[in-house]
């Protein structure tokens, strides 16, 4: 059964601080794909390719220019205000920065007592109690001893345990749908991993439906794995597929040089991947609207290339490339 459904969502940014007046920023050209219950899905693709739009989108904390968010059938954006509160609690977002996510003021216990009043208002019988075994409940879920952390303040954990608190927070409300937007990015190294576990964990446990945000191809590889990946570049889907059929075999040569770029541990390669680098592109103006929005930066562009937009193509594996193919035959003839 599908989750979260979402149909070519389109966001445009104008902004007006530039010197030439205003300038549009297509952050979200033409989005779709969906989120089995209990699945996950992960994005790739480098910074400013519209990655936290979309996630913003799908929390409902930003109108998308066109399209739709379906959750569980239903249309978050055009909800009822009061239908659309409801449904904003079923999908939390999880983002970058737990320390930001924390109000420094305020001890963890406060942190999680505040959306847990607020759940009690609405839920009848709802004693002091219920909210203190919730709290306990979550913290217990995220790999936390409550008695050792309720009362503390966020500078005094880690970035890991701030994050687990952040996850314990969303989880506080019963969400079906969890948006973690480079939610271990700024997690040190070694606590990455942990929390990467308990992601993964708590989808089994709790069936819940992730949308997991990532520049890191090895983190997706690691919570995603039964699930899909779409590689993102410029605000559409270049290539989609399972997980690790991507991964392994990528046909867009962005995904090939997207997975160049990842330092790979020596007896880690991924067999039979090419490894080829793509220029960094120096700014998004002057962008070609007319054909693939790669050509300036692929080493096998042809002239059909700038001509037409290619469509994202393909049955379980899908590829926005001409010849995705034959130019992975010919990356390897160059390696
Ligand atoms: N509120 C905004 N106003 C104007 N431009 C924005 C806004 N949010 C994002 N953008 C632009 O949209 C593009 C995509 O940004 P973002 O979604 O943050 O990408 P990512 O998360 O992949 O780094 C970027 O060019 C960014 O500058
Ligand atoms: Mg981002």
């Amino acid at each position: 059964m599908t989750m979260l459904e979402v149909k070519n969502l389109k966001r445009t940014f104008t902004t007006k601080d530039n010197m030439f007046g205003r300038r549009e920023v297509k952050a979200v050209r033409d989005v779709s794909f969906t989120i089995p219950d209990g699945g996950v899905i992960s994005f790739i693709g480098e910074s400013g390719c519209g990655k936290t739009t979309i996630g913003r989108i799908v929390a409902g904390l930003e109108t998308p220019t066109d399209g739709t968010v379906l959750l569980d059938g239903i249309d978050i954006h055009r909800a009822n205000p009061k239908e659309r509160r409801e449904l904003m609690r079923q999908i939390q977002l999880i983002q970058q920065d737990p320390y930001q996510a924390l109000n420094p003021a305020h001890t963890i216990e406060e942190a999680l007592a505040q959306p847990l009043r607020l759940m009690a208002k609405r839920k009848a019988g709802v004693s002091n109690a219920w909210i203190q075994d919730r709290m306990a409940e979550v913290l217990s879920l995220v790999g936390l001893d409550p008695a050792a952390i309720l009362y503390k303040y966020p500078h005094m954990l880690s970035g890991g345990q701030r994050q687990r608190v952040v996850i314990a927070r969303a989880l506080t409300v019963e969400p079906k749908v969890l948006v973690a937007d480079e939610a271990v990015s700024m997690i040190d190294v070694s606590l990455r991993l942990g929390v990467l576990h308990l992601l993964r964990n708590l989808r089994e446990k709790l069936n819940i439906s992730v949308l997991f945000i990532t520049h890191d191809v090895a983190a997706s590889r690691y919570l995603g794995r039964d699930g899909k990946v779409f590689v993102i570049y410029k605000g559409m889907i270049v290539e989609e597929g399972a997980t690790d059929t991507v991964i392994n075999g990528p046909t867009h040569p962005y995904t090939q040089a997207l997975l160049s770029a990842v330092p790979v541990l020596k007896g880690l390669e991924v067999p039979g991947s090419q490894r080829f680098y793509v220029e960094k592109e120096l700014s998004q103006d002057g962008l070609s609207e007319e054909g693939c929005l790669f050509a300036s930066r692929c080493p096998f562009a042809t002239a059909e290339c700038r001509r037409q937009l290619p469509p994202l193509a393909g049955d379980s594996h899908k590829s926005a490339c001409l010849y995705p193919y034959e130019r992975q035959v010919t990356a390897r003839m160059l390696d």
